[in-house]
Protein backbone atom coordinates (compact mmCIF):
# COMPACT_ATOMS: atom_id res chain seq x y z
CA UNK A 1 0.00 0.00 0.00
CA UNK A 2 1.51 3.46 -0.93
CA UNK A 3 0.89 6.56 1.39
CA UNK A 4 -1.49 8.06 -0.93
CA UNK A 5 -4.02 4.70 -0.74
CA UNK A 6 -3.11 4.69 3.30
CA UNK A 7 -4.33 8.32 3.50
CA UNK A 8 -7.41 7.57 0.97
CA UNK A 9 -8.17 4.79 3.39
CA UNK A 10 -8.33 7.62 6.31
CA UNK A 11 -10.30 9.81 4.06
CA UNK A 12 -13.14 7.09 3.26
CA UNK A 13 -13.40 6.73 7.23
CA UNK A 14 -13.33 10.50 8.49
CA UNK A 15 -16.91 12.03 9.58
CA UNK A 16 -17.82 15.45 7.68
CA UNK A 17 -17.46 18.21 9.44
CA UNK A 18 -20.53 19.96 11.05
CA UNK A 19 -21.95 22.26 8.69
CA UNK A 20 -22.68 25.11 11.73
CA UNK A 21 -20.73 25.54 14.74
CA UNK A 22 -21.70 26.58 17.95
CA UNK A 23 -21.42 30.25 17.54
CA UNK A 24 -23.79 29.87 13.88
CA UNK A 25 -21.21 29.97 11.53
CA UNK A 26 -20.64 28.29 8.59
CA UNK A 27 -16.83 28.17 8.25
CA UNK A 28 -14.42 28.42 11.02
CA UNK A 29 -10.70 27.20 11.91
CA UNK A 30 -10.56 24.34 13.96
CA UNK A 31 -7.02 23.65 15.52
CA UNK A 32 -7.61 21.12 17.44
CA UNK A 33 -9.15 17.80 17.44
CA UNK A 34 -12.39 18.83 19.42
CA UNK A 35 -14.86 20.62 17.97
CA UNK A 36 -15.43 24.53 18.25
CA UNK A 37 -11.68 24.74 20.40
CA UNK A 38 -8.96 26.37 19.78
CA UNK A 39 -7.44 29.57 17.96
CA UNK A 40 -9.03 31.53 15.55
CA UNK A 41 -7.43 33.31 12.86
CA UNK A 42 -6.01 35.99 14.98
CA UNK A 43 -2.98 33.48 14.72
CA UNK A 44 -2.19 34.67 11.47
CA UNK A 45 -2.92 38.39 11.79
CA UNK A 46 -4.39 40.10 9.00
CA UNK A 47 -5.98 37.63 6.65
CA UNK A 48 -7.10 39.63 3.97
CA UNK A 49 -5.32 39.71 0.60
CA UNK A 50 -2.57 37.37 2.09
CA UNK A 51 -1.88 34.55 -0.29
CA UNK A 52 -2.49 30.82 2.18
CA UNK A 53 -1.43 27.64 1.76
CA UNK A 54 -2.19 24.77 3.66
CA UNK A 55 -0.72 21.64 3.83
CA UNK A 56 -2.70 19.10 4.28
CA UNK A 57 -6.46 20.18 3.38
CA UNK A 58 -8.76 17.20 3.99
CA UNK A 59 -11.94 18.65 3.66
CA UNK A 60 -10.79 21.93 3.40
CA UNK A 61 -12.97 23.52 6.00
CA UNK A 62 -10.24 25.80 7.24
CA UNK A 63 -9.19 26.52 4.51
CA UNK A 64 -12.87 27.89 3.52
CA UNK A 65 -12.87 30.31 6.70
CA UNK A 66 -9.51 31.71 4.68
CA UNK A 67 -10.83 32.47 1.41
CA UNK A 68 -14.09 33.84 3.01
CA UNK A 69 -11.88 36.12 5.18
CA UNK A 70 -10.48 37.19 1.52
CA UNK A 71 -7.06 35.39 1.89
CA UNK A 72 -5.92 34.08 -1.77
CA UNK A 73 -6.27 30.00 -0.98
CA UNK A 74 -4.62 26.75 -1.98
CA UNK A 75 -5.37 23.53 -0.21
CA UNK A 76 -2.72 20.76 -1.13
CA UNK A 77 -3.50 17.17 -0.06
CA UNK A 78 -1.91 13.90 -1.14
CA UNK A 79 -5.42 12.20 -1.52
CA UNK A 80 -7.44 12.64 -4.61
CA UNK A 81 -10.52 11.93 -2.95
CA UNK A 82 -9.74 15.04 -0.31
CA UNK A 83 -9.36 17.02 -3.38
CA UNK A 84 -12.22 16.33 -5.00
CA UNK A 85 -14.33 16.76 -2.01
CA UNK A 86 -13.13 19.90 -1.13
CA UNK A 87 -13.57 20.99 -4.37
CA UNK A 88 -17.38 20.17 -4.77
CA UNK A 89 -18.11 21.40 -1.38
CA UNK A 90 -15.71 25.12 -1.01
CA UNK A 91 -15.25 25.49 -4.91
CA UNK A 92 -17.72 27.88 -5.48
CA UNK A 93 -15.67 30.27 -3.23
CA UNK A 94 -13.55 32.77 -4.89
CA UNK A 95 -9.52 32.30 -4.67
CA UNK A 96 -9.66 29.08 -3.23
CA UNK A 97 -8.10 25.80 -5.06
CA UNK A 98 -7.09 22.42 -4.02
CA UNK A 99 -4.86 20.42 -5.66
CA UNK A 100 -3.52 16.99 -5.06
CA UNK A 101 0.50 16.45 -4.21
CA UNK A 102 2.37 15.81 -1.52
CA UNK A 103 3.34 18.58 0.34
CA UNK A 104 7.29 18.80 -0.45
CA UNK A 105 6.49 17.81 -4.29
CA UNK A 106 4.23 20.92 -4.37
CA UNK A 107 6.33 23.35 -2.44
CA UNK A 108 9.49 22.15 -4.61
CA UNK A 109 7.70 23.02 -8.20
CA UNK A 110 5.87 26.38 -7.22
CA UNK A 111 7.28 29.61 -7.60
CA UNK A 112 4.40 31.30 -5.28
CA UNK A 113 5.95 33.28 -1.90
CA UNK A 114 3.14 32.84 0.77
CA UNK A 115 2.04 35.37 3.61
CA UNK A 116 0.77 31.94 5.47
CA UNK A 117 1.74 28.41 5.54
CA UNK A 118 -0.32 26.27 7.80
CA UNK A 119 -0.84 22.07 8.79
CA UNK A 120 -3.75 21.67 10.83
CA UNK A 121 -2.96 17.92 12.25
CA UNK A 122 -1.85 17.86 8.52
CA UNK A 123 1.80 17.15 6.11
CA UNK A 124 3.72 19.01 8.99
CA UNK A 125 3.37 16.11 11.33
CA UNK A 126 3.95 13.67 8.23
CA UNK A 127 6.74 15.02 6.60
CA UNK A 128 10.39 14.79 7.48
CA UNK A 129 10.94 18.39 9.03
CA UNK A 130 14.53 17.99 8.03
CA UNK A 131 13.33 18.61 4.49
CA UNK A 132 10.29 20.38 4.65
CA UNK A 133 10.88 23.03 7.34
CA UNK A 134 13.57 24.33 5.09
CA UNK A 135 11.32 24.70 1.96
CA UNK A 136 8.79 26.15 4.06
CA UNK A 137 10.75 28.69 5.40
CA UNK A 138 11.88 29.44 1.38
CA UNK A 139 8.67 29.45 -0.06
CA UNK A 140 7.58 32.53 2.78
CA UNK A 141 7.60 36.19 2.38
CA UNK A 142 9.59 37.97 5.42
CA UNK A 143 7.19 38.21 8.27
CA UNK A 144 4.90 35.60 6.79
CA UNK A 145 3.22 32.94 9.60
CA UNK A 146 3.96 29.32 9.77
CA UNK A 147 1.61 26.85 12.04
CA UNK A 148 0.71 23.90 12.71
CA UNK A 149 -0.76 21.42 15.21
CA UNK A 150 -0.76 18.10 16.29
CA UNK A 151 -0.69 15.92 19.59
CA UNK A 152 2.02 17.10 22.11
CA UNK A 153 4.68 14.67 22.56
CA UNK A 154 6.89 14.46 25.67
CA UNK A 155 9.45 12.56 24.02
CA UNK A 156 10.91 12.80 20.37
CA UNK A 157 10.08 9.69 18.07
CA UNK A 158 9.34 8.94 14.61
CA UNK A 159 6.91 6.37 14.76
CA UNK A 160 6.18 4.55 11.15
CA UNK A 161 2.67 2.89 10.41
CA UNK A 162 3.78 1.06 7.42
CA UNK A 163 3.76 3.71 4.87
CA UNK A 164 3.26 6.69 6.51
CA UNK A 165 5.38 8.18 9.46
CA UNK A 166 4.83 10.54 12.14
CA UNK A 167 7.35 13.17 13.41
CA UNK A 168 6.13 13.65 16.64
CA UNK A 169 8.49 16.52 18.52
CA UNK A 170 8.33 17.93 21.92
CA UNK A 171 7.63 22.29 21.88
CA UNK A 172 11.15 22.76 22.09
CA UNK A 173 12.61 20.40 19.90
CA UNK A 174 10.74 22.26 17.04
CA UNK A 175 12.09 25.63 18.20
CA UNK A 176 15.26 24.53 17.52
CA UNK A 177 14.22 22.93 14.08
CA UNK A 178 12.33 26.01 13.10
CA UNK A 179 15.12 28.48 14.30
CA UNK A 180 17.68 26.21 12.35
CA UNK A 181 15.39 25.85 9.23
CA UNK A 182 15.47 29.97 9.41
CA UNK A 183 12.39 30.96 11.07
CA UNK A 184 12.28 33.41 14.29
CA UNK A 185 9.79 34.86 17.41
CA UNK A 186 8.94 30.94 17.40
CA UNK A 187 6.04 30.49 20.06
CA UNK A 188 4.40 26.76 21.04
CA UNK A 189 1.32 26.20 23.06
CA UNK A 190 0.15 22.99 24.27
CA UNK A 191 -3.81 23.66 24.31
CA UNK A 192 -5.57 22.02 26.98
CA UNK A 193 -8.37 19.41 26.02
CA UNK A 194 -11.91 20.72 27.12
CA UNK A 195 -12.55 17.52 29.22
CA UNK A 196 -9.46 17.37 31.16
CA UNK A 197 -8.82 13.56 30.66
CA UNK A 198 -8.34 14.01 26.93
CA UNK A 199 -4.68 14.90 25.53
CA UNK A 200 -4.29 18.37 24.61
CA UNK A 201 -3.24 20.08 21.43
CA UNK A 202 0.77 21.69 20.54
CA UNK A 203 0.15 24.46 18.27
CA UNK A 204 3.74 25.69 16.98
CA UNK A 205 3.68 29.20 15.23
CA UNK A 206 6.65 30.90 13.85
CA UNK A 207 7.39 33.84 11.52
CA UNK A 208 9.41 33.29 8.45
CA UNK A 209 12.60 35.37 8.69
C1 LIG B 1 -5.37 13.90 9.92
S1 LIG B 1 -5.82 14.57 8.34
C2 LIG B 1 -6.15 16.29 8.74
C3 LIG B 1 -6.91 16.99 7.65
C4 LIG B 1 -7.26 18.46 7.93
N1 LIG B 1 -6.09 19.28 8.11
C5 LIG B 1 -8.20 18.59 9.11
O1 LIG B 1 -7.83 19.23 10.11
O2 LIG B 1 -9.30 18.07 9.05
C6 LIG B 1 -4.24 14.64 7.52
C7 LIG B 1 -4.34 15.07 6.07
O3 LIG B 1 -3.02 15.29 5.57
C8 LIG B 1 -2.91 14.71 4.29
N2 LIG B 1 -1.49 14.39 4.08
C9 LIG B 1 -0.75 13.48 4.76
N3 LIG B 1 0.52 13.48 4.33
C10 LIG B 1 0.58 14.41 3.35
C11 LIG B 1 1.63 14.89 2.52
N4 LIG B 1 2.87 14.40 2.63
N5 LIG B 1 1.37 15.87 1.64
C12 LIG B 1 0.11 16.39 1.54
N6 LIG B 1 -0.93 15.97 2.30
C13 LIG B 1 -0.70 15.00 3.19
C14 LIG B 1 -3.83 13.50 4.34
O4 LIG B 1 -4.25 13.06 3.06
C15 LIG B 1 -4.98 14.02 5.19
O5 LIG B 1 -6.01 14.59 4.41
Amino acid sequence: MSATQAWERYAAGARPRRQVNAAGASTWLNWTQYPDHGPDEALFGEVRGRRAVELGSGSGSNLAHLATLGAVCTGVDLAPSRTAAATTTWGHLPNLEFVTADAVDYLTDCQAAFDIVYSIFGAVWFTDPVILLPLVCQHMRSGGVFAFSHLPAATPSVTSGGVVSKWHYPADQWSNMLAAAGFQDVTTTIIPAPDTDKPGTLVVRALAG
